[in-house]
């Protein structure tokens, strides 16, 4: 186990998990629709394929191509590293669970550690989640694919939906215990607004600060307002 941190491409965030992702853990970040998870994802993808490192972008919801579109609307051109090998793009299919989760136990443990993979998002864990077919499958579903991909040293990012009656926690309330930091996105109305906020719920091994910090998602991308305070 190394100290080192693996940035996420976001200044403000990375001072607040005290430099970045601890390299090799499994970070869920947590938030309901449209709090930004799916940017903060390609934004961490982005950041390593600029220091040239491997990377896997795993989605439940989106083709190739809304993937391509969805970071190129931030100006993060994902095509050429695609082309060249060092991003790759899944896609898989929630409607057929069986050969999905198939798929993933017998190959992608030995894809990532094929390709060198630094970096490995699941947007969403949440889908991933519902394929199970039981309580207990999922839980010992979701902690042997955490295994593998701490085998495989790449740093991951689950995104995972929250819970439509608590916002705090997540949909299936187990993905924050598999994961080695939890990360809340939040929005709040106030004065006919919608205030975006930041907090690091855990993180493992690593003295990150606990105040919830504004962001705001600009063409650029997620910025963390980490000077200023939420109320
Ligand atoms: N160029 C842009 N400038 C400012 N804000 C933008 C821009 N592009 C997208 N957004 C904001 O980002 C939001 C989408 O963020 P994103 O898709 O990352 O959220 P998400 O948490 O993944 O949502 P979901 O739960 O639906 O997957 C949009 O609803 C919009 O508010
Ligand atoms: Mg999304």
């Amino acid at each position: 186990m190394t100290n080192e941190k693996v940035s996420t491409g976001i200044d403000g965030l990375n001072t607040m998990l005290g430099g970045g992702f601890p390299q090799g853990q499994i970070i869920a970040l947590l938030g309901s629709c449209g709090t930004g998870k799916t940017t903060l994802s390609l934004q961490f993808i982005w950041t390593g394929l600029q220091s040239g490192e491997k990377c896997i972008f795993i989605s439940l919801e989106e083709g190739e191509a809304d993937i391509i579109s969805n970071a190129m609307n931030y100006g993060w051109d994902l095509k050429p590293h695609v082309e060249n090998g060092t991003l790759t793009l899944v896609k898989l299919e929630p409607s057929d669970a069986k050969s999905t989760l198939a798929k993933i136990k017998s190959e992608l443990p030995a894809y990532i550690k094929n390709t060198g993979a630094k970096r490995v998002v699941f947007d969403s864990i949440s889908l991933l989640s519902m394929l199970f077919d039981s309580d207990s499958e999922r839980r010992s579903g979701l902690f042997e694919l955490c295994k593998q991909i701490k085998n495989s040293g790449a740093t991951a990012l689950f995104t995972a939906e929250v819970d439509p009656d608590n916002p705090d926690v997540s949909r299936d309330g187990l993905v924050e215990y598999v994961a080695d930091g939890v990360i809340l996105l939040r929005y709040n109305e106030a004065n006919n607004d919608i205030h975006l906020s930041v907090r690091i719920v855990k993180l493992r091994r690593s003295n990150h600060q606990r105040r919830i910090k504004p962001y705001n998602i600009t063409a650029r991308g997620i910025e963390v307002l980490e000077k200023a305070e939420v109320f």
